[in-house]
């Protein structure tokens, strides 16, 4: 790590699944582009992922999926650290004392609880109810300042926020804490289902036209962008317009995340047609954009020894730098360690 970097940048995701181009736009693609510029730690965040139920036998391989992910996405394994979040206990501490900082009223208010509870509230688990203490633990055991993520979890940082203030507040240790920022790309933080945008692409919709995810072949992609749903219209011309037809909107997001051309130049290109030229044309810059990862992910998968061998690297950094944190909050609070 460069000491001379005075930001941290701390972001995960869960393996719970095949990523898809959501995590990618949304939230992986600019990690890359964060990591010359801050000390970098990218988690892979299996504790969350327990918080709804996952089986066993392929929790692991997720596990290794996700870090074979960061790594053919172009996270250098020299410049940031990757690592599982249950390799490193300072996480699940630090969460416990922020159990005790977070106040119920707060974690009633998280929309993403609500959505992921559904209807069966009753049912779900408690490590569901305090999933973002967890978040909140995960960035500040770093004291990271920056935290690249989707939209969706604006609200999290939101609370990650307050429990750092709370904190600094009630143990009178002002600036112990760093109140982190949040970095949202704007169009791309959202990307929806390609079946519905109103739900967003999320590794847990049953079906799989909803997404595309980045292990999908060529034609896989081809089939599922002809089914995505368009318009009855021809492409508009003006912005205003199409921000009313939301698949239309985000299929165009997706082309201006993959290809970097402004969303205006698009719809000037495409105007007045209907959608067929557009969809594959936009099927082969997605090819384009994934085809490199997925190869890279594949050949990866291939070779588990280097994947363990860099999180057992990422590990034994992230343990040394979050012990500080934790040893130092137990201080704060008043936990005696009687130590030698
Ligand atoms: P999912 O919601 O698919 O289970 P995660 O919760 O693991 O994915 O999210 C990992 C990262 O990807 C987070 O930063 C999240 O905000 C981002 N992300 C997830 N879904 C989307 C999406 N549809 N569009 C943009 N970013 C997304
Ligand atoms: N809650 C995030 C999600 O569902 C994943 C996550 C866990 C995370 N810990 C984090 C993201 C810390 C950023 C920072 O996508």
């Amino acid at each position: 790590m460069n000491e001379i970097k005075n930001n941290t940048v701390l972001s995960g995701v869960q393996p719970s699944g095949d990523l898809h181009i959501g995590n990618y736009l949304g939230a992986i693609k600019n990690f890359v582009s964060m990591q010359n510029n801050y000390n970098c730690f990218f988690c892979i965040v299996d504790l969350h992922a327990i918080t709804v139920k996952q089986d066993p036998r392929i929790l692991k391989r997720n596990t290794l999926e996700v870090a074979a992910t960061y790594i053919a996405s172009g996270i250098d394994p020299k410049k940031s650290v990757i690592f599982n979040q249950s390799s490193v206990s300072a996480h699940s501490e630090l969460a416990w004392i922020f159990n005790c900082v977070t106040r119920m009223g707060w974690l009633n208010r998280m929309t993403q609880f609500k959505d992921k509870a559904g209807k069966d509230k009753e049912n779900a688990s408690s490590g569901l109810f305090i999933y973002p203490n967890l978040m909140a633990a995960d960035i500040l055991v770093y004291k990271a300042t920056h935290v690249p993520v989707g939209n969706d979890q604006k609200q999290h940082l939101e609370l990650t926020r307050d429990i750092a203030q709370k904190f600094n507040r009630d143990f009178d240790c002002e600036g112990f804490f760093p109140i982190p920022e949040p970095i949202i790309e704007k169009d791309i933080s959202r990307i929806m289902s390609l079946k519905d945008g109103d739900q967003k692409m999320s590794k847990s919709d049953l079906s799989e036209y909803s997404r595309i995810s980045l292990l999908d072949d060529s034609d896989e992609i081809i089939k599922k962008i002809k089914k995505a749903k368009t318009a009855d219209t021809v492409m508009p011309e003006k912005i205003e317009e199409i921000l009313n037809l939301k698949e239309v909107n985000n299929l165009l997001n997706i082309y201006s995340g993959f290809s970097g051309i402004e969303k205006q130049k698009l719809i000037e290109q495409y105007k007045g047609q209907n959608f067929s030229n557009f969809k594959s044309d936009l099927s082969d810059i997605i090819i384009e954009g994934i085809k490199p990862i997925t190869a890279e992910i594949n050949k990866l998968m291939k070779d588990q020894s280097f994947l363990l061998e860099i999180l057992q690297e990422g590990k034994n950094i992230a343990r040394e730098v979050s012990q500080k944190t934790i040893n130092d909050v137990y201080d704060i609070v008043g936990l005696l360690r009687n130590e030698t």
